[in-house]
């Protein structure tokens, strides 16, 4: 259908257009996908200053074309033992969030996300120093492929990080709100707790769910990601990155 042409506009409806870059592969895959949202957030990484790093797959791609400009821009702060590693390794300075201050930028995965640019996060297990990193930041650019893009969120199950004494009590006061809480086995995060990822929640109210959620005692933090939502949501998907808004 496409025959490769660089540079071609392509229509994707309700009048969105997507601009068909000279080697944007012509048969994408998931992968692809996320490695195209994540060479387009490079736009997004400032002069100078320091930035945020996300945790997962699509956030250690950026991580690798990051690489490719590591002299303009100071450091970054990482949202992940994985992710501090994987920068050091590529050379790039990283910085403790108390030293480094106010972020410019924010650049991260989601397992979820809705077109208003709410996300379900954690599939990973590094949702709470995500989430602190992101609210350092000034923008917050989420890079995903289109495989995330879903009407109502829940349907990946709800990533909790809790406080390993109080995990039945939570669990038991999720039950209450409508979710079937599921330990992960086998999982400490990186700041010694557990997580229970929810299923069969629909998230018709990200906000008040994430809320709510937070007010459990024992709950470090929810994988939803409403109050403060990505700012720019970059969508890799197969005929160009999308971006919204
Ligand atoms: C990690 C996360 C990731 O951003 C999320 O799981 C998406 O991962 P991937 O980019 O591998 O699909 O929230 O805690």
């Amino acid at each position: 259908m496409e025959g490769g042409l660089p540079g071609r506009l392509w229509s994707w409806g309700f009048g969105l257009f997507f601009v068909r870059k000279a080697g944007y592969p012509a048969a994408m895959n998931q992968d692809d996908m996320k490695k195209a949202a994540a060479q387009a957030a490079l736009e997004f990484v400032p002069v100078g200053g320091v930035i945020g790093v996300g945790t997962g797959s699509t956030a250690n791609y950026f991580i690798d074309y990051l690489a490719t400009i590591k002299g303009r821009f100071d450091g970054a702060v990482a949202s992940s033992i994985a992710t501090a590693e994987r920068l050091k390794k590529h050379g790039i300075p990283v910085f403790d969030l108390n030293e480094a201050g106010s972020l410019t930028v924010y650049v991260d995965g989601a397992d979820e996300t809705t077109i208003h640019r709410a996300l379900i996060k954690g599939g990973g297990g590094a949702l709470t120093r995500e989430k602190i990193v992101a609210a350092a930041s000034r923008s917050f650019v989420c890079i995903a492929d289109e495989g995330k893009l879903v009407d109502v969120l829940g349907r990946f199950p709800l990533p909790i990080e809790v406080i390993p004494m109080a995990r039945s009590l939570v669990a038991r006061e999720i039950v209450t709100l409508g979710g079937e809480p599921v330990l992960r086995q086998g999982f400490q995060t990186d700041n010694g707790n557990v997580i229970l990822d929810v299923h069969g929640l629909k998230i018709l109210d990200p906000v008040a769910l994430e809320e709510r959620l937070n007010n459990i005692t024992g709950v470090v933090t929810n994988g939803l990601f409403a109050r403060r939502g990505a700012d720019i949501l970059l969508l890799g998907t197969k005929q160009g990155v999308r971006r919204l808004p």
